[in-house]
C-alpha cells in the first residue's frame, strides 16, 4: 500500500459526510446582488436559478473526490479539468493533491488553486480551511491502489467520481469500485473521439456496464491539450476544445451535487 495510503486525519474519519454549512434561502432570479456576491458568473448561475429550484447554498463548501483503484484512469486530469471548468463558470475551487508520487503544482495563471495535501496533516488543514470558505469547492485527487484512503475520502465527500477508460481491465475495476461505493458515479475518461472507436466503446459499455448506465456521467473525451493543466506553468489562453470539455464536466458535477 501507499506510504500515506491508510489514513485521513483522525478527526475526519469521524465525519460521516461533509459538514454542511447553513444553507441560505432560495435565491430568486431577480436577486442579482446576492447572486453576484456568491459567484461572479451571473449568467450561468442565473440560468440555472431561472430553470429550476436551485439553492445556491447547495453549491457551497462542497467536496468532490476523484478516486478508483486502477492507475492511469485519469484521476489527476479529471481533477484539474473539473477545477478549470469551475473557474470558467466563475466558481472558486481547489485541486488537492494526495498522491505522494506526484509533485505539487502551483497556481500561476490557473483559474483555480492547486494545494498539496499529501500528508494527513496538510489534508486536515486544507479541509478545515474549506469549512471557513463556504463558497469554494474542493476536488481531491486520489491515488491508485489505495482502497482504504478511497473509502475514507468517499465517506466524507459529497460526490465521488470514478474515472475509467475504454478497456476491459479498467471496466472490471470500475465495476468493482461502483459496487464498493454505491453513491459514486463512473466517468468514462480519455474517451475516443473517432466515430468508429466511439461505436466500439459504446458496444463495450452495453456489454459490460449496462446495469451501471444510470450511474455514468457523459464521457470526457480525449483532448491532448488536457496535459497542459498538469504542467507547472499553465498558458494563459487554453484551447477552446479543452475549455469546452472542462466546462461540460463541471456542469455535470454541479448537477450531481445539486441532486445529492
Ligand atoms: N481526457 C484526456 N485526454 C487526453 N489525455 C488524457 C486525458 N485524461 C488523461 N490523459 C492522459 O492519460 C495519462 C494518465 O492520466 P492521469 O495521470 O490523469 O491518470 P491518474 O488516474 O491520475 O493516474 P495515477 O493512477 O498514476 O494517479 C496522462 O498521460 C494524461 O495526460
Ligand atoms: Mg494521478
Amino acid at each position: 500500500m501507499h506510504a500515506t495510503g491508510s489514513m485521513l486525519p483522525g478527526s475526519l474519519c469521524k465525519m460521516k459526510r461533509w459538514n454542511k454549512p447553513h444553507l441560505p434561502p432560495l435565491i430568486q432570479p431577480h436577486d442579482r446582488t446576492q447572486l453576484l456576491k456568491i459567484a461572479p458568473n451571473f449568467v450561468f448561475l442565473s440560468k440555472l436559478v431561472a430553470g429550476g429550484n436551485l439553492r445556491l447554498g447547495e453549491y457551497v463548501g462542497k467536496l468532490i473526490c476523484v478516486i478508483g483503484n486502477k492507475g492511469g484512469t485519469g484521476k489527476t486530469s479529471i481533477t484539474h479539468m473539473l477545477c478549470h471548468g469551475f473557474g470558467l463558470l466563475g466558481m472558486r475551487s481547489i485541486a488537492v493533491l494526495t498522491d505522494t508520487s506526484r509533485e505539487p503544482l502551483f497556481r500561476g495563471d490557473r483559474g483555480y488553486t492547486p494545494l498539496d495535501g499529501r500528508t494527513p496533516d496538510q489534508l486536515e488543514k486544507i479541509l478545515a480551511k474549506m469549512e471557513t470558505m463556504p463558497e469554494w469547492i474542493a476536488v481531491i485527487d486520489g491515488g491508485a491502489n489505495r482502497p482504504e484512503m478511497d473509502k475514507q475520502l468517499y465517506e466524507i465527500a459529497n460526490l465521488a467520481l470514478l474515472p475509467f477508460r475504454d478497456s476491459h481491465e479498467d471496466i472490471r475495476t470500475v465495476r468493482h469500485d461502483l459496487e464498493s461505493f454505491p453513491a459514486a458515479y463512473g466517468v468514462p475518461s480519455q474517451w475516443p473521439k473517432n466515430p468508429w472507436q466511439q461505436m466500439a466503446a459504446e458496444h463495450t459499455l452495453d456489454e459490460l456496464m449496462q446495469d451501471y448506465r444510470p450511474r455514468l456521467l457523459e464521457p470526457v473525451y480525449t483532448v491532448s491539450s488536457s496535459k497542459l493543466l498538469l504542467e507547472t506553468k499553465v498558458p494563459h489562453d487554453l484551447p477552446t476544445v479543452l475549455n469546452n470539455v472542462c466546462r461540460g464536466l463541471a456542469k455535470q458535477a454541479l448537477s450531481k451535487l445539486e441532486s445529492e
